[in-house]
């Protein structure tokens, strides 16, 4: 049975545990400079983007060169899909050449539907509601700094639009079970489908329209740019709309002591955080985007070479 990567809770919670354990096992050996592993043989992975992209296409090439793979990069325009072929035959043309398939585009659905004729892994690389990739690396990262404490004893708070980030946090709070408190302008809140599910599996989900609120006592304060890439057009309306949910020193001053900054980027700095918070010490946004490298190396190894 061919196993996709769509949405976060396309694995279980003792499925991501394997995968952190992989992903810091992975990092440590890169550290040391051993790149190379042989899991994927030889064998290739396409990489399609309907949107730009700078850290998910880069990390993804390089994760799977050095799993010992093939990357093929395609841009969706460049491709017969963008001149209406159906993905199910998309699915099972390229099943015959790749062992997975890396896709970012705008609908979940263009992902549901290659994933129900494909025989190889296909794995969500942003949609408009979900960004699975990034928010299993920004876990993995909180759990880097927790220093062994337990994840499902931490507040995660986010600040900001209730899209595809926020979904995924929303998910992933549900799988793993930690205290998520979301502050999103109204009108602005996350997918109600998703949001009712994610609080029935999970009591510890709070949304609110206060920042403030919202990231009492966190260990992790989460932000997203206020325009995301297919909402470009609302961007000057979002500007307004978005006052008082910058992230600033003072709003991260009351989260948990020692509380980190989280942030996937690209950023807009000074719109949806200062650069104060960004440069500062509490700030692990460039941890995120190395992890993105070592994550993305366990997951494509447990879905397509497990060991
Ligand atoms: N965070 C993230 O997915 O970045 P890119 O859009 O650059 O891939
Ligand atoms: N919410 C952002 C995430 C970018 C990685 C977007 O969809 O543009």
């Amino acid at each position: 049975m061919t196993k996709h990567y769509i949405t976060f809770r396309d694995l279980s919670a003792d499925e991501y545990e394997h995968i952190f354990m992989r992903t810091k096992k992975l990092k440590a050996e890169r550290l040391r400079g051993q790149y190379h592993r042989p899991h994927l043989g030889g064998r290739s992975v396409g990489l399609v983007f309907a949107k730009p992209s700078t850290r998910t296409r880069i990390s993804f090439d390089c994760a799977i060169r050095e799993l010992g793979g093939n990357c093929l990069v395609m841009n969706l325009g460049d491709s017969q899909i963008s001149r209406g072929e159906p993905p199910s035959h998309t699915a099972r043309v390229l099943s015959r050449y790749l062992c997975g398939l890396v896709y970012r585009t705008y609908f979940e659905a263009e992902l549901l539907e290659l994933a129900k004729y494909s025989t190889m892994p296909i794995v969500n690389a942003l949609t408009n509601e979900q960004h699975p990739c990034q928010v299993l690396t920004d876990v993995f990262t909180f759990i880097e700094h927790l220093d062994k404490k337990p994840l499902e004893k931490q507040l995660v708070a986010w600040v900001g639009d209730g899209h595809n980030m926020a979904n995924t946090w929303l998910e992933a709070a549900a799988v793993l079970g930690f205290g998520l408190n979301l502050a999103c302008p109204e009108g602005y809140e996350p997918n109600a489908e998703i949001f009712k599910k994610a609080v029935n599996d999970n009591p510890r989900i709070k949304l609110t329209h206060s920042p403030a609120e919202a990231v009492a006592g966190a260990g992790a304060v989460n932000t997203d740019v206020f325009a995301s890439m297919d909402q470009t057009a609302e961007s000057e309306k979002r500007l307004k709309d978005f006052q008082g949910f910058q992230v600033d020193s003072a709003l991260m001053a009351k989260a948990a002591p020692g509380a980190i900054f989280m942030h996937c980027l690209p950023a807009h700095p000074g719109e949806e955080v200062t650069d104060e918070v960004l440069e500062s010490p509490a700030s692990v946004i460039f941890d995120e985007a190395e992890n993105r490298l070592h994550a993305q190396k366990a997951l494509l190894e447990y879905l397509i070479a497990p060991l």
